[in-house]
C-alpha cells in the first residue's frame, strides 16, 4: 500500500476544509483510476486537519470511508486533569492516524524526545497508527509499528525539495524495516512529486503547502497511481 498524507497544519478556515472536501471528492469521481485505487487500499489517503474539524470532515467524507482522517499530534499525557490536552484515548475513536513529532511541533512546541516517545506508545495502546516523523538519523524511532515520515527541517515549506536520492540514502540510513512504510515529506507538489515515483523505496509523501489544495492533491495522487501502473 502506498499513502498521501494532507498535512493541513493551522492554514485553513471550517468553511474552506467543508469546500475543500466537495471539490476533492469531485475530483475523485473525475479519476476512476484513482478513486478504484483508494477503495482498493492500493493507495491510503489520510487527511490532517486541526482538531476541532476532525468529526466534521470524517462526516463530509463519510460516502467515502477509504479515506482514512489523522490528527497533527495527540497529548503525551494519557488522561486526566490537563486542560486543552487531546489525548489519544479521546482521539482513538475519530481518527485512525496521527502525526507525531513533527518538526513544528518539536521547534515551536518544546516537544522531546522523551514526549515523543510516550506519545508513540499511547497512540499504539489506543489503536491510533502513528506516522512518525523524523529530521535526521540523530531522531530515534522507537517503535516499530509506526509509518515513517523523513521530513529534513531544510525543505519543509521552503520550495526546496530534498533530492530523492538523498532520501533513498536516508532510509537506508536509518536501518528501517523494509516492511516500515518509509514516506518522504517537504515541498512536495505536482511539479516535484515525479521526482520520487522512480524510487519504490519511498512509500509515499506528507504533504503540508500543496495538500490544501484539493484539485493539486487528487492530482498528486492520481500521478502515484498512473506511475505504479506503468
Ligand atoms: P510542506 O510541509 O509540504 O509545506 O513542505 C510538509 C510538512 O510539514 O509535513
Amino acid at each position: 500500500m502506498k499513502y498521501l498524507i494532507a498535512n493541513w497544519k493551522a492554514q485553513i478556515t471550517l468553511p474552506e476544509a467543508g469546500r475543500w472536501v466537495e471539490s476533492f471528492l469531485n475530483e475523485l469521481e473525475k479519476m476512476p483510476q484513482l478513486e478504484r485505487s483508494v477503495r482498493n487500499h492500493e493507495l491510503e489517503i489520510i487527511i490532517c486537519p486541526p482538531f476541532p474539524y476532525l468529526l466534521y470532515v470524517k462526516q463530509a467524507l463519510s460516502r467515502f470511508p477509504q479515506i482514512r482522517i489523522g490528527a497533527q499530534s495527540l497529548s503525551h499525557e494519557k488522561e486526566g486533569k490537563f486542560t486543552g490536552e487531546v489525548t489519544a484515548k479521546a482521539l482513538m475513536d475519530i481518527v485512525s492516524y496521527a502525526i507525531i513529532g513533527h518538526s513544528e511541533r518539536r521547534q515551536h512546541f518544546g516537544e522531546t524526545d522523551i514526549m515523543i516517545e510516550k506519545k508513540l506508545h499511547l497512540a499504539e495502546q489506543f489503536g491510533v497508527k502513528p506516522i512518525l516523523c523524523i529530521r535526521d538519523t540523530q531522531d530515534s524511532i522507537p517503535l516499530a509499528d509506526a509509518i515513517v515520515a523523513y521530513e529534513p527541517v531544510s525543505a519543509i515549506g521552503t520550495g526546496h525539495h530534498e533530492d530523492p536520492r538523498q532520501v533513498v540514502r536516508m532510509k537506508s540510513n536509518l536501518g528501517i524495516d523494509q516492511s516500515t512504510p518509509f514516506l518522504y515529506g517537504g515541498s512536495v507538489d505536482t511539479d516535484s512529486i515525479g521526482d520520487y515515483l522512480s524510487h519504490p523505496e519511498i512509500r509515499g509523501f506528507l504533504v503540508g503547502t500543496a495538500s490544501l489544495d484539493p484539485v493539486e492533491f487528487a492530482g498528486m495522487g492520481h500521478k502515484m497511481i498512473s506511475s505504479s501502473e506503468e
